[in-house]
C-alpha cells in the first residue's frame, strides 16, 4: 500500500491506495471520526462492496446506514441529495456523522455534496471504485451536483478526511469505463511527468492487465500530482487549471452530444489530441507530441478523433464559450509544450481552434 499526503494546513488529509476494504472501518478509527456513517453507493457498486464495508465498519464499532442512489450521471442532483438529507435525518445524524462516498465519480460528486451541505458540513471518506475516481475525483474536494442546464453547477470546494482506494474494485469494473480512466492518467503525463508518460507507454499492456503493482505505482503518482496542483492551488486560481487539458474540446463534444456519446475520459482524449495539434499548429510544441500521445490513446482503447457525428462550427463555439472555465469570454486552452509541461493560453486563434477540429473530424465538420 502507497500514501500520499494531501497538505492543506488544518483540512489535510490521506490517500491510501492499494488498502482492503475489509479495514477500511479501523482506517477509519484512526481518525477519530463519529460514531454514525451514512454510506452512499448505487445498486451495481453496491451489490459487489457495500457488505463488505458494513462489516468493516460495524467491526470497529461505528453505527452505519446507507442511502442507494440509482446508477447513472442524471441522479447526480439536488433531488438525490435531498434524499441522503432526509436519510441522515431519520437517523438521527448530527455534526459528528459522516458521510462515505462508495462508488465512481457520480457517487463521490453526490455524497461530497451532501455531506459539504448537511448541517454545514460534516466528515466525508471516499472510497472511490472506478479508476476515473482513484486518479482525479476523489482527490482535491470539487464536489457537486448538476443542473437540468449544466453538469457540476452547484458545488464547492470540500475535502475529505480520507480517500481510500482498494485496488481490486478495479476487477469488476468494465473495460470501457477503465479506459475512460486511463484517459486521466495519461493527461497527467503529459501536464506534469514525462516520466510517467515513458512507463505509461512501456507499461500500457501490463495496466490494461490489472498488474497490481504496476497499478498501485501508476495511481499512487497520479494522486501525487493531484495533490501537489491542488496544495498549490485549492481553488483554481491559477496552476489547478492545468488539470483541465484536454477539457476545452472534451466538455464542448460531450455537451454538444448530451452526454450520451461520449464518456467523460473520452471526450478528454480527443480534446487532448486537439489541444496538441493546436500548441504544433502555434509552434509551442514539436509534432513528436501528438504522434506519442494518439498512439498511447489508441493502445488504452480511447478515440483520438470524431467519428460518425456531423456537429457545426458554431454549435463548437457555442459550447466552448459556455464552459464554467470561460473567463471575459476568452476561449482557453491548456496546451503541451513538451510531454510534462503545460501553458495556459486564451488567445488561440479562432482560426486555428476551427482547423484543428476539421483536422480531428477528417472532413466532417460543416
Ligand atoms: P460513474 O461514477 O458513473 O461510474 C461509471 C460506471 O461504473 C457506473 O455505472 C458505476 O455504477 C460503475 N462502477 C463503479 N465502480 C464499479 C466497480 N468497481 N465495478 C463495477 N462497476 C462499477 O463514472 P466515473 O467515470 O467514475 O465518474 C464520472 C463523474 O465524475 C462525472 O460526474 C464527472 O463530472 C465527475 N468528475 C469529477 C471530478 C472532480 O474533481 N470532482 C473530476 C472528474 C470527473
Ligand atoms: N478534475 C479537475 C480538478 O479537480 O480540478
Amino acid at each position: 500500500m502507497r500514501t500520499v499526503k494531501v497538505n492543506l494546513k488544518d483540512r489535510s488529509y490521506k490517500i491510501l491506495v492499494g488498502a482492503d476494504l475489509s479495514k477500511l472501518g479501523s482506517a477509519m478509527r484512526a481518525l477519530k471520526l463519529g460514531r454514525q456513517v451514512m454510506i452512499v453507493t448505487n445498486p451495481r457498486v453496491g451489490r459487489w462492496y457495500l457488505a463488505k464495508v458494513e462489516k468493516s465498519l460495524e467491526q470497529n464499532g461505528y453505527s452505519v446506514y446507507h442511502t442507494i442512489i440509482p446508477d447513472g450521471e442524471r441522479y447526480k442532483s439536488q433531488e438525490s441529495a435531498n434524499k441522503i438529507y432526509a436519510k441522515c435525518l431519520r437517523s438521527g445524524f448530527d455534526r459528528g456523522g459522516t458521510i462515505l462516498a462508495l462508488g465512481g465519480g457520480v457517487i463521490g460528486d453526490l455524497a461530497g455534496f451532501a455531506a459539504a451541505t448537511f448541517l454545514r458540513g460534516i466528515s466525508l471518506v471516499q472510497v472511490p471504485t472506478t479508476l476515473l475516481s482513484q486518479v482525479d475525483s476523489s482527490v482535491g474536494g470539487k464536489v457537486a451536483v448538476n443542473l437540468p442546464d449544466g453538469k457540476n453547477m452547484i458545488g464547492a470546494f470540500y475535502q475529505p478526511k480520507l480517500v481510500y482506494t482498494d485496488l481490486k474494485t478495479l476487477q469488476t469494473l468494465p473495460a470501457k469505463e477503465f479506459a475512460n480512466g486511463l484517459a486521466e492518467v495519461i493527461k497527467y503525463g503529459i501536464i506534469y511527468d514525462k516520466r510517467l508518460f515513458a512507463y505509461l507507454e512501456k507499461n500500457i499492456l501490463c495496466i490494461k492487465k490489472l498488474d497490481a503493482a504496476i497499478l498501485e505505482k501508476v495511481i499512487s503518482r497520479c494522486c501525487e500530482i493531484k495533490a501537489r496542483v491542488v496544495a498549490l492551488d485549492e481553488r483554481e486560481k491559477n496552476l489547478r487549471a492545468i488539470l483541465n487539458f484536454g477539457h476545452t474540446f472534451g466538455h464542448a463534444l460531450e455537451g454538444i452530444t448530451q452526454y450520451k456519446k461520449y464518456k467523460h475520459g473520452e471526450a478528454v482524449a480527443i480534446g487532448m489530441v486537439g489541444a496538441a495539434k493546436i500548441a504544433e499548429c502555434l509552434k509551442l510544441n514539436a509534432e513528436e507530441i501528438t504522434d506519442r500521445l494518439e498512439k498511447l490513446l489508441k493502445e488504452a482503447e480511447l478515440p483520438v478523433s470524431i467519428r460518425g457525428i456531423k456537429i457545426s462550427w458554431a454549435d463548437y463555439l457555442r459550447f466552448m464559450r459556455h464552459d464554467k472555465k470561460v473567463l471575459a469570454g476568452k476561449i482557453r486552452f491548456v496546451l503541451p509544450v513538451e510531454i510534462g509541461k503545460v501553458k495556459i493560453v486564451d488567445t488561440v486563434p479562432l482560426s486555428v481552434i476551427k482547423n484543428t477540429i476539421v483536422s480531428l473530424t477528417k472532413g466532417s465538420c460543416k
